[in-house]
C-alpha cells in the first residue's frame, strides 16, 4: 500500500518528541478517523531552527508529519506557509488516494505552528499565508474546537485526546490503535 519511502518514515520517523520551551504549537485532529497531530518550533531569526512532532495516527499521519518536519527545519517562516499537504505527499513519492487526506493534518499543524508564534509575537495571524493555508486552518479545527455533539465517537476522542496533550500526556504512547491502517 506504501511505498518505501513512506515506509521508511514511518518506521524511523524523524524528529519525534517535543520542544519544552517551544515559539509555536499546532495541534490538529481528523474528525474523520480521531487521527491527531502535535507540531512544535523553535523559531529563529525568522527560521525554523527546531521542530518536533507527536502524531496518534495511522501510517501516512506519521509519515507525513516525519516528511513535513525535515522539509521545512532550517527554512524561513514563509517558506514553511508555502508547504501544502501535496508538497509533503510529493516528497514522500506519493500517497494512496485514499490516504491523502491524512498529509493535510501535517501541513496543518505546521501552519497552526507558525500561526501560534505569530499571535504570540504580536503579528497578524493569516497576513502572508497563502490561501490554501488560510482554507486548511478553517476547514481542520483544533481538537478542542470540534463539535463533540456532531460526531460523539470521533470528535469526542479527538477532544480527549487534546485535554490529555494539554496536560503532557505522551500521545504516542496510545490509546492502542493499529498504527497502520
Ligand atoms: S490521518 Fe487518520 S487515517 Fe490517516
Amino acid at each position: 500500500m506504501y511505498n518505501q519511502r513512506v515506509m521508511d518514515h514511518f518506521s524511523q520517523p524523524r524528529n519525534v518528541g517535543d520542544i519544552p520551551d517551544a515559539d509555536g504549537v499546532g495541534e490538529v485532529g481528523n474528525p474523520v478517523c480521531g487521527d491527531i497531530m502535535r507540531i512544535a518550533i523553535k523559531v529563529r531569526a525568522d527560521r525554523i531552527e527546531d521542530i518536533k512532532f507527536k502524531t496518534f495516527g495511522c501510517g501516512a499521519a506519521i509519515a507525513t508529519s516525519s516528511m513535513v518536519t525535515e522539509l521545512v527545519k532550517g527554512k524561513t517562516l514563509q517558506e514553511a506557509e508555502e508547504i501544502s499537504n501535496r508538497t509533503v505527499a510529493e516528497a514522500l513519492g506519493g500517497l494512496p488516494a485514499i490516504k491523502m487526506h491524512c498529509s493535510n493534518l501535517a501541513a496543518d499543524a505546521l501552519h497552526r505552528a507558525i500561526e501560534d508564534y505569530r499571535r504570540r509575537n504580536g503579528g497578524a495571524v493569516g497576513a502572508g499565508v497563502a490561501p490554501a493555508v488560510a482554507a486548511g486552518a478553517r476547514a481542520a479545527s483544533g481538537p478542542a474546537a470540534h463539535d463533540e455533539d456532531k460526531c460523539p465517537s470521533c470528535c469526542g476522542k479527538i477532544a480527549q485526546l487534546g485535554r490529555e496533550l494539554a496536560e503532557g500526556r505522551d500521545i504516542t504512547a496510545g490509546p492502542p490503535s493499529d498504527p497502520i491502517k
